[in-house]
């Protein structure tokens, strides 16, 4: 699934190469430019306005959801959506795979959020040997991947940091339940595309991230600490990621640990240690972790994240289907 600089299915975050993010960001800039007009609009809902797209949702979103819906809307393609599998012939016993395939069929892409880790690739690679593959990308898988998060996330920092040399060289604390967190894993990933970067993982050790993800980084020569003192790292860093315990693991694992919030949120206390040109990032939903009272402090950028990821979306389904230099050369 190497991109080298082209993408067709969007599966994990370890495919992306840094010159294709940097082409996707630029696009992105381009995309939500060209949005701010209506003879802007009505050209990017030109482009694609011939494709369909499935969206196959079969655990819980509203914000990624939404978020695809919108990007396929901004670039004019018509959506179709299942949310339950109780709605489909999988109640019938059809398998999963076939019910893909079936989308196949009616559709020119498939977005798809599953609880099985890697069922993504198993789908990208069945429709591969079929005689009408589509693309297909991976909007949450299980526990281990979230490639479009942190794209979107990439882009955040990207256009953060944009003043201060861009993302390389940044000091980057993830916080939270990063051992369930897919979010954390596809943005540690991502991060090793960049030049010295510091990354922390603040967490109590059964939370702390997979022996895969460490191997993952100590292979990419990447400069990481496991600690569990946000304290100590809330003044060192650039940017703070942080996420929510990720509970609803606990009946399938048979895990019920518990995060002690004190320790791992953030409120008015723990920004004051900040640094006053630092970010605060959360893919959202969140819980406790983040206390409303921060909401309006400019550094706390979530919601801006979220916005970002209409647009890289759009800009990652308009690559996917070649419309990059359409988009670059409208002015
Ligand atoms: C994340 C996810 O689904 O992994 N949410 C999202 O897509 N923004 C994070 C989470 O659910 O905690």
């Amino acid at each position: 699934m190497a991109t080298r600089g082209k993408i067709y299915h969007c599966i994990n975050s370890q495919q992306f190469d840094r010159p294709l993010i940097e082409k996707l960001c630029r696009l992105a800039d381009q995309i939500r430019k060209i949005a701010d007009t209506k003879e802007g609009m009505d050209f990017l809902e030109s482009t694609l306005h011939h494709k369909r797209a499935m969206l196959y949702f079969v655990q819980p979103s509203t914000r990624t959801f939404l978020s695809f819906y919108s990007a396929c809307q901004i670039l004019g393609i018509k959506c179709a959506e299942v949310r339950d599998p109780k709605t489909s012939s999988e109640v019938k016993g059809e398998s999963e795979e076939d019910t893909v395939r079936i989308f196949s069929s009616y559709f020119d892409l498939i977005i798809m959020r599953h609880f099985k880790a890697n069922f993504t690739v198993t789908i990208a690679e069945m429709l591969d040997g079929t005689d009408r593959p589509v693309p297909v990308i991976n909007a949450g898988s299980g526990k281990d991947q979230h490639p479009t998060q942190a794209l979107l996330d990439i882009y955040t920092l990207k256009r953060s940091f944009k003043d201060r040399g861009g993302i390389d060289g940044k000091r980057i604390a993830f916080v939270g339940d990063l051992w369930r967190g897919r979010t954390v894993r596809s943005l540690a990933q991502l991060l090793t595309k960049y030049q010295g970067i510091k990354q922390y993982f603040v967490a109590p050790t059964e939370f702390q991230i997979s022996a895969d993800l460490q191997a993952y980084l100590n292979e990419a020569g990447v400069s990481y600490e496991l600690t569990d003192d946000l304290k100590r790292i809330i003044p060192l860093v650039d940017a703070i990621y942080m996420t929510r315990l990720q509970s609803e693991w606990d009946e399938v694992d048979g895990t019920c640990c518990q995060l002690d919030l004190d320790k791992y949120s953030i409120g008015r206390r723990q920004l004051a240690l900040l640094k006053p040109d630092a970010i605060i990032m959360h893919p959202l939903p969140r819980k406790t972790e983040l206390a409303r009272e921060i909401d309006a402090d400019p550094r706390a950028i979530y919601w801006k994240q979220v916005r970002n990821g209409m647009w890289i979306r759009a800009a990652l389904i308009a690559m996917i289907f070649q419309q990059e230099s359409a988009i670059l050369s409208y002015t």
